[in-house]
């Protein structure tokens, strides 16, 4: 066990980022946003990792938000505050960029920048404790455009609003009726669920995989119809390994086994 508040573990082809301030419902302190884009870009740059779970280390929570403890400090001068809010968005963008595709598996309190980050991973895999809530207005904090925009592409811009100016809490049957949540498992199975979906993704193509990923980006930010980056990855698919690959395996009624990484 770590005492890093933040660490990466591998097994197998599954990487996991673990939050790790149990005492403090895995508040997300400076440190863990500084932390996390080493981590995902070790995650990017290990050939034997195919995907990213991220979790909380108690079933207590996967994080509380960021750790308001702190915000006196950051925010002491308008530099800190700067360079805090901008290790804040590159923690978020990196987790969302990352090229390998990334899970959120979520029990108890999901709120706040815990929540955000959550926003920012690929699905949401959460069990029947999990609660999820946003309460800009409870701290008189202006929420970022970026993750207001992660969450209302998800929500909807009505539910958004209701989450963000009702600082609402969330269970988890609403969170999935919202589409929030991807998916909900009985807190028993969801460990294993998330385990079992990481892994058979390792067993599929990681091009589709990854161009699904930057397909989906790139209508989140906008595209309505194939532009160069779908283009040029349905040529580069045509060219490449995992297509020979995936066509032979059926062909000659056998498990494909792919190369692409
Ligand atoms: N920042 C710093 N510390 C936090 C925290 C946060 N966001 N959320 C929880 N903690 C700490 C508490 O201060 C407490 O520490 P202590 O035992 O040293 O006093 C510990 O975690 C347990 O939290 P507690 O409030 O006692 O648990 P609870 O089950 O009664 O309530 C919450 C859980 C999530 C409702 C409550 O902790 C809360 O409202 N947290 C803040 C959530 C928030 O506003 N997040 C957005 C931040 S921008």
């Amino acid at each position: 066990m770590s005492d890093k508040p933040i660490y990466l573990t591998r097994d197998g082809e599954v990487a996991e980022m673990v939050l790790n301030r149990p005492d403090k419902l895995n508040a997300l302190n400076h440190e863990i946003w500084q932390t996390i884009p080493k981590l995902v870009r070790e995650v990017a740059d290990d050939d034997a990792i195919k995907v990213l779970i991220v979790r909380g280390v108690t079933p207590k929570a996967f994080a509380a938000g960021a750790d308001i403890a702190e915000f006196p400090v950051v925010h002491a001068s308008e530099q800190s505050a700067t360079a805090y809010h901008n290790d804040i968005h590159e923690a978020f963008e990196a987790l969302a960029t990352l090229v390998k595709p990334t899970i959120a598996q979520i029990q108890g309190i999901c709120f706040g920048g815990g929540c955000a980050l959550a926003l920012c991973c690929d699905i949401r895999y959460g069990d029947d404790t999990s609660r999820y809530c946003i309460p800009p207005a409870k701290l008189g904090i202006a929420y970022s455009l970026g993750e207001t925009k992660r969450l209302t592409d998800l929500v909807g811009p009505s539910k958004a609003k209701e989450m963000l100016m009702g600082a609402k809490v969330l269970d988890a049957d609403e969170a999935l009726a919202t589409g929030l949540l991807t998916r909900l498992f009985p807190a028993a199975d969801l460990a294993r669920e998330t385990r079992a979906y990481a892994e058979s993704l390792c067993g599929l193509s990681q091009f589709t995989i990854r161009a699904v990923k930057q397909i989906v980006q790139s209508i989140g930010e906008g595209a309505t119809a194939d532009n160069e980056l779908s283009r040029s990855l349905q040529r580069a698919a045509f060219k490449g390994p995992d297509y020979r690959e995936g066509r032979d395996a059926f062909l000659e009624k056998r498990t494909a086994a792919f190369t692409y990484r």
